[in-house]
């Protein structure tokens, strides 16, 4: 049977509530037949079909006729037409109350850092989280998968940063197991890259992207205020050549700081095959000297480089990614994020999770979500599910965009707040 267009359509039967993974494990599934999990529409889980394929898949063909896709639609599915398997792959994942479905989760394994970023962590002094809250990895695990169930494929490691955290390989090799998740990577200031980068290869890290914001010794120096640049480059370099799918730069670009940096850095960049991407500076919490004459705009960005490397061109993508992409006329491709003058709210499908186990849907939010006490009073992964689920469905957050729109911008967050509350912090929620 067919339905309008050709897909093949099956019987989706009785409404059944199975966990997708014990389809999966389940081997009378034949290999070529799609089997409903879940039709509860009025759940935050509606109608999955999977298809076995010897692994657990959960980009699976499913079927049916012209009415059951505009149900999942109705329901916050996506839907889309799959040339691969043939029919219709459905997306399982809840969306927010703006469309944005939940697939991008940021971890913050540290609130530490070996650096003091003027961007980020300007001030003498800085309260810790305390240390008995801190998740262990088993706990980022339970919530990984958690998490993966409603519709996470991407998980980005950051802190602070994440390599002052003790064993981290063990937390990579737990997550790069995955089969859940289409995308790994890990942001790093690059301070113990050299050392690390083998253990990181091994532990089956697929991506890396490198903080980098000058090629100057004594800027780096007023910058962060360590002595430190030849080390973040020979961890980049190390890095470049170890075997990444993709080594990735980002630069923060403050005026009167590194604003005459744009070139050497994106040469830097390709002589070492690493996608550079120019971060616009942003009014985050933590970023207590920030001011809008600070800001190099993106259109100030591109018309710089321009009038280096000559016309530029726009990639034509639709993706949730903060950066927009962009060709030299050599081909090099590049990236900003410009979420100071031209915020991507409207696409944001990311999440942040605080080594403490808070959860943000929005780096501007105020207020997070408490996943460690539930879990370490015992919820069962559906009741996390649940909390989880609900409370991105009540997600409307649009934080840079609310900034934008606000007269007389300013720091987000008066420094003598921050004193008290860390988890306003940039280098708390993961940069
Ligand atoms: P990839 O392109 O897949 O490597 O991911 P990514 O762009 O998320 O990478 P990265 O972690 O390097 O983020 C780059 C920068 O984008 C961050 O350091 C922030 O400055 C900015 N950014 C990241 N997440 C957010 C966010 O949720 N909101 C806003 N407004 N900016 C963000
Ligand atoms: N503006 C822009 N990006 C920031 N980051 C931290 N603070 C800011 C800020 N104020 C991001 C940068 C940095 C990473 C650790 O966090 O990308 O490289
Ligand atoms: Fe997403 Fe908030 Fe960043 Fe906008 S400001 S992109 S909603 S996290």
């Amino acid at each position: 049977m067919h339905d309008v267009d050709n897909t093949p359509v099956l019987d989706i039967g009785a409404p059944a509530h199975a966990n997708p993974i014990d389809v999966a494990a389940n081997d009378d599934v034949h290999p070529d037949t799609a089997v409903l999990t879940d039709l509860d529409i009025a759940d935050h889980l509606c109608a999955v079909v999977y298809e076995r394929r010897g692994s657990y898949s959960r980009e699976a063909r499913a079927v049916g006729p012209e009415h059951q896709r505009k149900l999942y639609a109705d329901h916050g599915f996506t839907t889309e037409k799959s040339p691969l398997l043939g029919g219709i792959m459905v997306f399982m994942s809840v969306l927010d109350r703006l469309g944005r479905p939940l697939t991008s989760l940021r971890l913050s394994v540290t609130d530490r850092c070996n650096l003091r970023c003027q961007y980020c962590m300007p001030e003498r002094d800085y309260g810790w989280l305390p240390r008995a809250d801190i998740l262990t990895f088993e706990e980022f695990d339970t919530l990984v998968d958690t998490f993966t169930g409603l519709g996470v494929d991407k998980v980005r490691i950051t802190g602070g940063e994440p390599l002052v955290r003790k064993d981290l390989p063990d937390l990579i090799a737990l997550l790069a197991q995955k089969s859940t998740l289409k995308d790994l990577a890990l942001t790093t200031n690059g301070i113990l890259l050299a050392d690390r980068v083998e253990a990181l290869r091994a532990a089956g890290l697929p991506r890396i992207t490198v903080s980098l914001d000058t090629l100057h010794a004594d800027r780096f120096q007023t910058l962060t205020r360590f002595d430190s640049l030849d080390a973040v480059l020979r961890g980049l370099e190390l890095a470049a050549g170890a075997g990444f799918d993709s080594v990735k730069m980002d630069t923060v670009v403050i005026r009167g700081v590194n604003d005459d940096e744009l070139v050497p850095i994106l040469e830097l960049g390709q002589r070492l095959g690493a996608e550079v991407r120019f971060i616009e500076y942003m009014d985050v919490g933590g970023a207590t000297r920030w001011t809008m004459e600070d800001v190099i705009s993106r259109k100030e960005m591109l018309r710089r480089l321009s009038a280096h490397f000559g016309p530029i061109a726009a990639i034509d993508e639709n993706t949730a990614a903060p950066a927009d992409r962009f060709t030299l006329p050599d081909g090099t491709v590049f990236g900003i994020i410009s979420s100071t003058t031209e915020p991507f709210c409207r696409q944001c499908d990311r999440s942040r999770l605080t080594a403490d186990g808070l959860w943000y849907r929005c780096l501007y939010a105020r207020a997070g979500t408490d996943l460690r006490g539930p879990l370490r009073s015992g919820v069962d992964v559906d009741g996390l599910r649940e909390l989880i689920a609900t409370t991105w469905q009540a997600r409307d957050d649009r934080g840079a965009e609310e900034r934008l729109a606000s007269d007389g911008r300013s720091t987000l967050v008066p420094v003598e707040t921050l004193q008290g509350e860390p988890h306003l912090e940039m280098h708390t929620r993961g940069g």
